[in-house]
Formats: C-alpha cells, structure tokens, sequence
C-alpha cells in the first residue's frame, strides 16, 4: 500500500540562527575499519529522531542553510587516536563532552539508568537510592554546561534533550539569562506518586532544573499533566491551561509527539538493497508468515510477556503451527550493567525452551538475534512482515511501531501495539492490547493473522496518513514556534517589569516630591505566605523600612490588608503607619483611633458559615478565618489540584446564597476565598485616606486579585506595583518581595 500525504502543515520557519543540541550520545561512535574508522548508529529513538532532524535539516529549512547544528553530547569509547574532528561532517559540529569515568559510572550507570530510568518506567522496586548518584548526576549536568555556555551565542537555540540533563537547562539559564532553551523528555514523567519516591531535594532540584527552560515537551498529554502536577506539590508554583508561573518568568509545558523522517523509512522500501534484503528473508520464510519485533534490550520493552504471549498463541492455536516465524530481533543496549545481563540470559533460555518444545526438522518458531541491524536489513524485514508485535511494558513513545507503518509499501502488516507505549495515543487504528495479559496477546496474533484486507487497508492509511503528515520535521518545527510564542508571552509581560532604567526614575520622582501618600498591601507583598496566617509575621528589617519611611514628615504610609485590626496592630505597634484592615473595613488613621468604614448587617453570616465549614470537612488542610465584616477559606495547605475543584464547587453553592443577596461579594486573594460585603474595598479606603489633600507622589504595592481595586481606582500619575507574574491593572510588575523590597529602601536613602 502507499498512502503518501505530503502535506507538512507546519511552516517551517525559525526565529533563530543555529540550532544546539545537548543530549547524553552523540549520534555515532567510531569503531575500527579497514581504512581509518567507520561511524555506527548509536541505537535508541533519542538519536534516530535528531539524526534524521539533522540530516535533513537545512533541506526543510532554507534559512539556515549556512549554519551547522552543534551537537553536544559524550562520545564513550573513543579510540585514543580519534579527534573530535573525526566526526566531522558537514550536517553538524561535535562537542565533545568529557566525564571522568568514575562520575559517569556514578552517572549514567546510577542516577540515570539505576533510578530514574525504573522509577519513570514505573518500575520503583528496581530503583536505587545512593546518594553518590545525585552528586555526580550534578556534576556531569555541570560538565554540559561549562562545554555549552563556551559555544553558545545570542540567536542561538539550546535544545536540551532527555531525563540525563534534567538540571541543565537551569544551569545555563543562571549563566546566561536571555537565552532560548526548550527542553524535551523522550521517556514517560510519571504520576507524581512515583515521582514523590524520589528525596525531597532531588525531586524539586529536577522539576526547578527542566524549568530553565523556556518550553518543555513530553510525548503525550498524560505525561504533560503529571508533570505539571508535580510542579505544582514539588514547588508550589502556579499553573494555567499548561504556563507555570515561576518567580522568574513563565514556562510553558506541552505534548509534542515525535514523529519519524517518514518519507525516508517509506521511500526506503523500494530501494535496490532493501530489495535484496527482502529476497534473501522471503527465501529462508518460503510460505511460512513473519511476525517481526525489534527492541532495544531493556526490561521496560516487555520481551518475557511478548514470548509468553507468543507461546501461548502457538499452544492456542496449533494449527498455526509451521505456518509462522516469530523474529525477534533485540538491540544490544546497556549491558555492562548486571540487570540487562540476567535479563538477557532470561531471554535466551525462554526462546531455547519454546524452540525446544514446538520446533520439528522444518520449522523453528523463534528467530531470535541479539545485534543490531542494519537500515536496510531493518527496512526489509518492517516490509515483508504480517504482523509488528510491538508489546512494552511501558515505553515514551516507541518509534518502531511509526516506522513499521511508514514501512508498509505493497504490504499490509497488522500492528499490535501496547496501550503502555506513548504511541498508542495516536495509534488507535493498531490492534491495542495490554502486554500483561498473554490469553489477548495470543487473541490478538490470531486476529492480526486472519484480518481481511479490506480491514488491513483502512487501518493503515489512516495511521499513514497522521504519521506522514506529523513527522519528525513537524514535530520540531511545532517546538521551535511555541518555544518563540512562550518567548513572545515572556516578552510581553516584561515590557511592565520594573528594569534599572523605570526603577532610577520612580526614585527620582519619590525625591523630587513633598507630598507622598503610599499604600502597602501585607501578605505577598512585604512578608511572604506561611502555612498558617499568624506565622506570617513582618521581619525586623522589613519594620525598618516602614519605619524610615514613615518618619519622613513628607510621607504618609499606610498598610492596607484583608488582615483584622488586632493583628496588624500587633505588627506595626510603633510605626506611625496608618493602617486599613479587614480590605476596608476598618480605617485606623497615623495617631487616630480605628474606625468602621460602613454599618453592616451581618446576619448572612449565618448562610455562609455553614457551607464554608462543610468544605472545610470535605477539603483536608483548609480552614475558616471569621473576620468582623467577611469569612474567609484557606486552602493554601490543601493538595492543590484537589482544592482547586472544592473552590469552583464552593464558589457555586455561594453564588447561590449570594444572588439573593446583593450587597455581598466573594472575593478570590492568594489561596483564599473570603465573603464581605461588597459596599467597602481597597480602592475606597485609599480614597478615603486621600480625602480632602493633595498628595504628588502616590505609590500602591499588592499581589493579588483583592489589591486590583485599589490599583484601578488610582489616578494615572500614581506608580502602582504588582508583585509577581499576573496580569495587573497596576503599572508595573516585580518579580517578588525581595525586589518591592529594595525599592522602597532606595527611597530610605
Ligand atoms: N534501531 C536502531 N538499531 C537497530 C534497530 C533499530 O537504532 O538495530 C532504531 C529504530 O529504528 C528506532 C530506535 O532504534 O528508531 C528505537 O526507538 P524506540 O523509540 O522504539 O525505542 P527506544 O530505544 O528509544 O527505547
Ligand atoms: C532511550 C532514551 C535515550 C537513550 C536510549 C538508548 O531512547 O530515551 O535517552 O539514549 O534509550 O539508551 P543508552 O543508555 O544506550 O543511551
């Protein structure tokens, strides 16, 4: 068959003048040849998905033409007199990066492959706890950086790839804060139950390590979604719609599928030497059908369950016997390490004993080879099967399982495809089945073998038709262009961020000034949140400040909170600040006494109370703060995701209660819903305080929803802040307290 959409809808356009990579391998090693060396493959889908990216780049993409790609990555087993030049081609430029043996052992053999390899293919009692991993994981992350910040330019695209460079993108953000990065896991982010398992510190230096980057990118939304959610528990960082806002800057998160070079691995099939190939497969197989796997050797690639449900097929259905031939092909990978080689061993004693019982003098059931293939061999054994038994028990994505399809030409093989493997998401046409469960498996052989071809047809181009049209080059190009629009939604946000330039001139007109009113929110904006509201208390040198501030006879200070009268009070007893609790409600003027801004009625306490407090049963951790004039729910100790569905479902059994009643409001700050009266906010006790004078400095700082009344109801002349990332009516934005907090000290100067 040879369904052939070309239709690449992408336009491959790029923001930037060279592209770097980091990964763990480089593409190739060297290995001895009659004449010089001769460079093989290095096997698993990270390197075929980047090589064909680089082989082909600059055909799909004109504007770098005159730019080679760097490739920065380890090249293990060097012969001692092989350069980096040795590697030289024209598609990319080596970087070489060197780890003393000892660390990479420590490395590569232990926190990579000995824990998070297990522990992201969910595999947790396999996982090893050593200390020593993560130190050298550190190091060697290090090494990467101090060999790619020598390299990197402005313009360039860092693309960081994989689970062994997790804490890089960070630490070349630190270096060089400006530059572009995206980063992307090739294996599955798993449910944050099991990303939990790893120690407090290492788990929240890998999640604050991948968000150096601008964009990260998973294979599939599911793992988008447990990344977030970790994200969310590891650093209590807010997320939306996939954007985390760090205090920094925003990232973003998504699933980008990886596709395969399609046309490469399609157009391959009728090529002179793969026909060649198929001849010599096609002799040996006589009319016998072939079923075909290849897989890297690796316990997450399931190759017991696949020959137990091979075997169970055989004793299923003898009559099958004779007329079929599993190959098993499996790809030598990581075996100096001692689970891979008993695996191994495993293997080859279950195919000697199936091959024991079922072979006769003309059949044997099992091909197995442990090697590597080469592109045609593979091509032409993708081409002549019936049937690809692609079984993980957990996979990133499993490339074979696309090329097998993009294979199919003047064939129709039937995929079997795990639902474990990440591209069983876009491969719903394959025949889905569990690997555990042999009797389906078997089920599932018979049914591939005995499809009609009416059915093979339809569900091969449409799968043909997704994977040609999304492939390897789609795949980047989709990365690069949401990496610019992060960039572009940074970029636009920075625009508000106070910089040296806007911050010189608010001093500047602070001093210029002799009638100055300024207008300080509390939570989130001089102290910072804590578990509990009374453990949030002002620090000795923020007092300072206030204090400086506020015995300049030019100024007058005022704190302007959601807090009650007692305990701001007790914080600012002998600043003469004046102070606003309650978001209004009250109003105790420098020197004065406190008064109520309004009389209200507050019978709907009797409504709310009782709503609020059943959520506080149905939603562990949160609680009920009773002021005068509101009530308030906090759920800043509550899981978040779990709080966040409690909110909306408390915010409409309010919106009930309040519909009737008019003069109420429900109003969202920082982890907190609080009910009050609607007649009194922020912004009308500012004017209140302002009342009947003439102020030429007025300056506001707040960081939530509660401190916009305030910000919208200023004059333009007035410089108000928000602290953090969000969206704000205020004019300017700063990155958190630390930052608020130094300029209002400059004007203490
Ligand atoms: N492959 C290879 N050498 C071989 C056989 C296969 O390099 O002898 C390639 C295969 O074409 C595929 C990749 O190895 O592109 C395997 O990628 P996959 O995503 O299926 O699994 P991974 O190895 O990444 O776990
Ligand atoms: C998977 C991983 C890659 C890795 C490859 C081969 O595809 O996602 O990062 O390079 O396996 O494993 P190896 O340990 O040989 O590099």
């Amino acid at each position: 068959m040879d369904v052939k959409n070309k239709t690449i809808s992408m336009v491959n356009e790029t923001h930037f003048e060279r592209l770097v990579i980091a990964a763990y391998r480089l593409p190739f090693k060297l290995s001895k040849a009659k004449k010089g060396y001769k460079a093989i493959q290095n096997s698993g889908g990270l390197v075929s998905a980047i090589l064909a990216l680089s082989e082909n780049f600059k055909n799909s993409n004109k504007a770098l033409k005159n730019s080679k790609i760097v490739w920065a990555g380890i090249a293990d087993d060097l012969p001692d007199d092989v350069t980096p030049e040795s590697f030289e081609n024209d598609k990319f430029d080596i970087l070489p990066v060197t780890i003393p043996q000892q660390v990479n052992d420590l490395y590569y053999g232990g926190f990579c492959n000995d824990l998070i390899w297990p522990l992201f293919h969910y595999f947790p009692s396999y996982a090893v706890f050593n200390s020593d991993y993560f130190k050298a994981y550190e190091e060697a992350n290090l090494k990467f950086c101090e060999e790619l910040v020598k390299t990197i330019k402005p313009g360039d695209f860092v693309w960081i790839h994989d689970y062994q460079l997790m804490l890089l993108p960070e630490m070349i953000r630190q270096r060089m804060p400006d530059v572009t990065i995206g980063f992307f896991l090739h294996i599955p982010f798993p449910s944050f139950e099991i990303f939990r398992l790893l120690p407090r510190h290492w788990r929240e230096s890998v999640v604050k390590g991948m968000l150096g980057a601008d964009l990260i990118g998973f294979h599939t939304h599911d793992y988008t979604q447990h990344f977030l959610k970790s994200v969310r528990r590891t650093t209590g960082y807010e997320c939306h719609q996939n954007i985390i806002y760090t205090p920094n800057k925003l990232v973003k998160a998504d699933a980008f599928p990886i596709g395969i070079d399609y046309d490469k691995f399609h157009d391959a099939c009728l090529k002179k030497a793969v026909l060649i190939e198929k001849q010599k497969i096609k002799k040996h197989l006589s009319s016998q059908k072939l079923i075909f796997s290849v897989d890297r050797l690796d316990y997450s690639k399931g190759l017991l369950l696949k020959l137990k449900g091979y075997e169970t097929f055989l004793e299923t259905y003898p009559e099958w016997q004779s007329k079929v031939v599993f190959n098993m092909v499996v790809v030598p990978s990581r075996d100096s390490i001692g689970r891979y080689q008993e695996m191994k061993k495993e293997i080859e004693s279950t195919v000697g004993r199936i091959n024991g019982q079922y072979s006769t003098l003309a059949w044997r059931p099992i091909v197995y080879q442990y090697k590597s293939l080469t592109f045609n061999e593979l091509i032409a054994l993708y081409n002549v099967s019936e049937v690809g038994l692609i079984t993980p028990l957990r996979d990133g994505m499993n490339l074979v399982a696309k090329e097998y399809i993009a294979c199919q030409v003047e064939n129709e093989g039937v995929l079997i495809l795990s639902e474990m493997a990440g591209a069983a998401a876009e491969m719903n046409e394959a025949l889905i089945i569990n690997p555990v469960d042999n009797l389906e498996m078997a089920e599932t052989i018979f049914n591939a073998l005995e499809m009609k071809s009416e059915e093979k047809h339809a569900r091969l181009e449409r799968m043909q038709n997704r994977i040609s049209n999304y492939n390897v080059f789609t795949w980047a190009f989709d990365f690069f262009n949401q990496t610019y629009d992060t960039k572009e939604q940074q970029n636009q946000r920075n625009v508000k961020f106070i910089n040296k330039t806007i911050s010189s001139q608010i001093v500047s007109d602070y001093r210029k000034t002799g009638r100055r009113i300024l207008f300080l929110d509390y939570d989130g904006t001089l102290v910072p949140f804590a578990k509990y509201p009374e453990l949030a208390t002002v620090e000795t040198g923020t007092l300072d400040i206030i204090r400086k501030l506020s015995a300049d006879p030019k100024n007058q200070v005022a704190i302007i909170s959601g807090r009650d009268k007692k305990f701001l009070e007790k914080q600012f007893a002998d600043a003469n600040v004046s102070l606003v609790a309650e978001h209004g409600y009250y109003i105790k003027k420098a020197g004065g006494e406190w008064e109520a801004t309004i009389n209200t009625d507050e019978q709907w306490k009797e409504a709310v109370l009782p709503i609020m407090n059943e959520y506080v049963s149905r939603c562990h951790g949160t609680f009920i703060e009773e002021k005068t004039g509101s009530i308030a729910w906090h759920y800043r100790n509550a899981d978040s995701e779990f709080a966040e569905l409690r909110l909306h479902e408390l915010m409409n059994n309010l919106a009930e209660i309040i519909r009737y009643k008019t003069d109420l409001e429900i109003l969202e700050g920082h982890k907190v819903l609080e009910v009050k009266s609607g007649k009194y906010d922020k912004g009308q006790a500012a004017n209140t305080l302002m009342t009947d004078q003439n102020f030429d400095f007025i300056f506001a700082a707040g960081d939530d929803k509660t401190d916009e009344f305030l910000f919208s109801t200023l004059s333009d002349a007035a410089c108000s802040i928000r602290v953090g990332l969000s969206p704000s009516f205020a004019k300017y934005n700063v990155t958190d307290i630390p930052a608020l907090l130094k300029l209002l000290e400059e004007f203490t100067k």
